[in-house]
């Protein structure tokens, strides 16, 4: 069972709570919530939505080989990796390494989207041969995506042969079942964003050179009129079948506000979209089966990667029923309502979830090679080392709004929760003058009984029911995406522990004294606790430092899954593995604090990137 289903049941008992209808187990599960985000100090309201997700969350998720397939988006190699991207990637890679904790068989690709008007003219800028120039672009991706601990289990490029034959597949079953026909398209075209717009997605602006232009209203990017005889997918079909579909599983989009936001775009009549371009203005791609004249659209060509990957169309079944999406916020239409109508017309299953996230500015300004803000994510991961990188991304990245990036936030973050707060903790708790024979201390539930009467006070029980609710709410924000919000409860834990050890000061305790010796070792074997469980659960955000932790504490992979979040057995009168086992070796600082001229001085901004 994973630690919500088990926590969850367990209150449930514990407040003897008959699970007649559907409302009475919403009420239970609200009054759940609330006591939970209580322990640990979060925010009280908690939607209905919320609710409903933890009871869909209390099937029992433990059968081990259970698929769990996740996706990044393909990126476009028309520039080079930023962090943007990297924080699409990390997202997802956290959601695969939490997904594998839990038990399951859990896949996880990534890869490049090379096709189309926007790469082809960025090869030509370039004066190199298209695939030369995607070739060297994917690779840097891939590097960077390596040396930031992304552990894709597949990668894909646009142009390679399997996927060439699944986009053929897929577009003739399209075909042959009706929903692509010859027309004309004729209206607003944006080539950064590879989109067709409608003349209300447009408005009028003035270029550098004072030319009045139209741009997209939610990129900004300059639009152009085309008109050009090319193939049509029957979009407007699928409308009531998407709604349908959204409003009977509100869970499909998350964070919920994204859900409302692609309801809203579904008021509104969608036209018909253009699937092809004529082969005279687009080369690069691939052409439609049966009809050199007409090459097939980007966007068609590379959602279809999802698909490729998993083997499509030869044995995707297995995976194809458990797919789950994350996308940046500006790609959420292609991938709430293009992707699944297409799906819907090929007769295959919707995803089951599209995790949505906002963007990165720099500096409170949109990140932009002429603006020369572009964060490079290499330069990045040399300042604040790879987990360093990864927690500031994932604590201060809130998916529901933009966020802003920049070095002395990175810095200062690091410092008070990785240096500071977890480190010292760690520092403190292990070290060989507090505990000189390096074992893990024992537990007297004398000194720590379950009524206050023994040396324990009262906020140590606050603290400790912090820590027991803690697997339960992390693991409820990261199914909603609420990574920060995890990373905010667990936080919150670690200074009460650090509260906890301050208040009792082990080090003024006199190990020659039986009593104090005692109540010492519980101190340390409580703070150890903590740890545990804070390693456990910090594994998906920061790998490295994660296994640090738990490395330190004797901990072995075995005992790291989600299934390990037992805390503090030795309270509940059960045994505890760990007590009296070895200590593992002590690997020094858990994170180095981060000066800031050291910061501010290799503060340099990307280098030469691909042209956009
Ligand atoms: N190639 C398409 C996706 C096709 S998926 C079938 C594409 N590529 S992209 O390179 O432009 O973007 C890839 C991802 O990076 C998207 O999720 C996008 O939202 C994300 N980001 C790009 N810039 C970003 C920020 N500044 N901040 C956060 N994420 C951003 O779209």
């Amino acid at each position: 069972m994973t630690a919500l289903t088990r926590m969850f049941s367990h209150a449930l008992h514990s407040s003897c709570v008959v699970m007649r209808s559907p409302c009475c187990l919403l009420t239970s599960t609200k009054t759940l919530i609330l006591r939970l985000s209580r322990h640990a100090r979060l925010p009280r309201v908690y939607s209905i939505y919320h609710c409903q997700a933890l009871r869909c969350f209390c099937t029992d998720h433990s059968q081990s080989s259970k698929p769990y397939y996740i996706t990044t988006p393909i990126f476009y190699v028309n520039a080079s990796p930023h962090i943007g991207h990297v924080y699409s990637a990390v997202t997802a890679d956290c959601l695969h390494r939490f997904k594998l904790l839990q038990g399951y068989n859990s896949r996880f690709s990534t890869g490049t989207d090379e096709h189309g008007l926007k790469i082809q003219q960025a090869a030509s800028n370039a004066g190199e041969d298209p695939l030369n120039f995607c070739t060297e672009v994917s690779q840097s991706f891939k590097h960077v995506f390596q040396r930031c601990g992304i552990l894709y289990t597949d990668y894909i490029r646009t142009t390679e042969k399997r996927h060439r034959q699944a986009v053929e597949h897929f577009w003739t079953v399209l075909h042959s079942k009706g929903f692509i026909y010859k027309g004309t398209y004729e209206g607003w075209y944006s080539t950064p964003d590879e989109s067709f717009l409608t003349p209300t997605q447009v408005i009028d602006r003035i270029d550098s050179e004072g030319k009045p232009i139209k741009v997209s209203m939610e990129s900004g990017h300059k639009v152009e009129w085309m008109k050009e005889d090319n193939y049509m997918f029957r979009l407007s079909d699928f409308r009531t079948e998407l709604l349908h579909w959204l409003r009977l599983n509100p869970n499909i989009i998350r964070p919920v506000k994204f859900h409302h936001l692609v309801l809203q775009w579904l008021e509104d009549e969608i036209p018909d979209l253009s699937v092809s371009r004529q082969k005279s203005r687009l080369q690069w791609g691939i052409p439609v089966p049966g009809d050199p004249e007409q090459v097939i659209y980007v966007w068609l060509d590379a959602l279809v990667n999802y698909l490729t990957i998993v083997n499509y169309p030869q044995n995707h079944s297995q995976w194809w029923t458990s797919v789950h999406h994350v996308v940046g916020k500006d790609i959420l239409k292609f991938h709430a309502i293009y992707w699944p109508a297409f799906l819907l017309a090929a007769g295959l299953p919707l995803p089951q979830t599209i995790f949505v996230h906002s963007h990165w500015t720099v500096e409170g300004k949109k990140m932009s090679k002429s603006l020369g803000n572009v964060i490079n994510p290499l330069d990045a991961m040399e300042k604040f080392t790879v987990d360093g990188l990864r927690y500031f991304l994932l604590r201060q990245g809130v998916p529901d709004s933009d966020c802003d990036y920049y070095d002395d936030k990175v810095n200062k973050m690091c410092n008070s929760e990785l240096a500071d707060a977890l480190g010292g903790l760690l520092n403190r708790c292990t070290a060989p003058s507090l505990n000189p024979t390096q074992v893990y201390p024992h537990f007297c539930n004398t000194c720590f009984p379950k009524e206050l009467c023994g040396k324990a006070v009262s906020e140590d029980y606050r603290m400790l029911e912090a820590v027991s609710a803690l697997p339960v709410l992390v693991e409820l924000h990261f199914e909603n995406l609420h990574i920060y919000k995890a990373l905010e409860a667990i936080s919150a834990c670690i200074r009460l522990t650090n509260a906890f050890v301050q208040r009792h000061a082990p080090w003024k305790l006199d190990r020659k004294d039986p009593g104090d010796q005692r109540w010492l070792d519980t101190i340390l074997h409580v703070s150890l606790e903590c740890l545990r469980i804070y390693g456990i659960l910090l594994q998906p955000v920061v790998p490295d430092l994660a296994d640090k932790i738990l490395s330190r504490l004797g901990v072995t992979p075995e005992e790291r899954n989600w299934d390990s979040l037992n805390f503090l057995m030795r309270y509940e009168g059960r045994d505890c593995g760990l007590e009296g086992r070895a200590l593992g070796p002590d690997l020094g600082v858990l994170f180095n604090r981060l000066e800031r001229s050291q910061v501010k001085g290799r503060t340099h901004k990307m280098a030469k990137s691909k042209s956009q």
